[in-house]
């Protein structure tokens, strides 16, 4: 059988075996998809150990830039987002890294919700690894630019100095900000802890600007509570990104596309019914 998995710690929770489970029923592949919780002090030992047999891995948290690290070589997205989700063992036994965040969360921007990005303003919260990854498949789109805001402004212009060739993209602190944009994505883990970036209402145009979070949970997240408050013309959630950047995924291992839509409501309503 061939063998894939999902390395994180924790990892009791991952949705990504029901995922690809679902894919592999859809597309009428044979495989075993598995969650393995790797030692935080030994990831790279545990993936060799799986790669002995194993053609492909995710990685989450927190394993993606020792993920990085390990890969024998990377995709183009993967050296740019500087962490790799994605592993596949490549016929001559090397193994490569790519990243299919960012390219999931574009296309549950563009394909699911029907959002054209190019010509927009998008304002990005957050610069580690989740708004890292998601910068070059945002610029590919060729929006009008990419404001990056981060608490931490140093990280902010870092990200920004690092992408500059691939668009207009810029760095800014919070509080710099208040003039409407087009869309707001929420790449901090403040939704994690129930907080929210301190940001002034009037980023958001009412009835036009569209806001989304990474995160998502059984009710909406911080985030999207405070952007509808403000009269959002729409808030998503990262259940969709979640789904898309597995389908990326399996897509790279398999060579088949899975349908995302029928494993996106199914996932929405296992989460609905908590
Ligand atoms: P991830 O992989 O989820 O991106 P990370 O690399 O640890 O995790 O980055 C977390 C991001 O969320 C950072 O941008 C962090 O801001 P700092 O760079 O200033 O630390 C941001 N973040 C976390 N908690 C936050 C909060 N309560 N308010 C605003 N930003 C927060």
């Amino acid at each position: 059988m061939d063998r894939y998995c999902v390395f994180g710690n924790p990892i009791g929770h991952s949705k990504s075996p029901l995922i690809h489970r679902l894919f592999a029923e859809q597309t009428g592949q044979t495989l075993s998809y598995e969650a393995l919780l790797a030692p935080l002090e030994d990831f790279s030992g545990c993936a060799r150990a799986f790669f002995a047999e194993g053609l492909g891995a995710n990685v989450t948290v927190p394993f993606k830039e020792e993920a990085f690290r390990l890969a024998d070589t990377l995709s183009e997205r993967g050296r740019r987002a500087g962490a790799v989700n994605t592993l596949k063992r490549l016929d001559d036994g090397r193994l490569l890294g790519d990243n299919t965040d960012g390219a999931g969360l574009v296309r549950d921007l563009t394909v699911n919700a029907g959002i054209e990005l190019r010509g927009l303003r998008i304002l990005l919260l957050g610069a580690g690894g989740a708004a890292r990854g998601a910068l070059a498949p945002l610029l590919a789109e060729q929006p009008a630019c990419v404001v990056i805001a981060n608490r931490t402004v140093a990280k902010a212009e870092q990200l920004a100095h690092e992408f500059a060739d691939l668009g207009p993209v810029v760095a800014s602190g919070f509080d710099w900000i208040d003039a409407p944009v087009d869309l707001i994505i929420n790449a901090t883990s403040a939704s994690l802890a129930g907080e929210l970036p301190p940001l002034a209402p009037s980023l958001i145009a009412p009835g036009q600007t569209l806001c989304y979070d990474m995160m998502y949970a059984n009710t909406p997240t911080a985030f999207n509570r405070w952007a509808a408050a403000h009269g959002a013309a729409r808030t998503l959630d990262g259940l969709g990104m979640l789904v898309e950047q597995a389908a990326e995924a399996f897509y790279l291992w398999r060579g088949v596309r899975p349908d995302s839509a029928p494993v996106l409501t199914e996932l929405r309503r296992q989460l609905a019914a908590g």
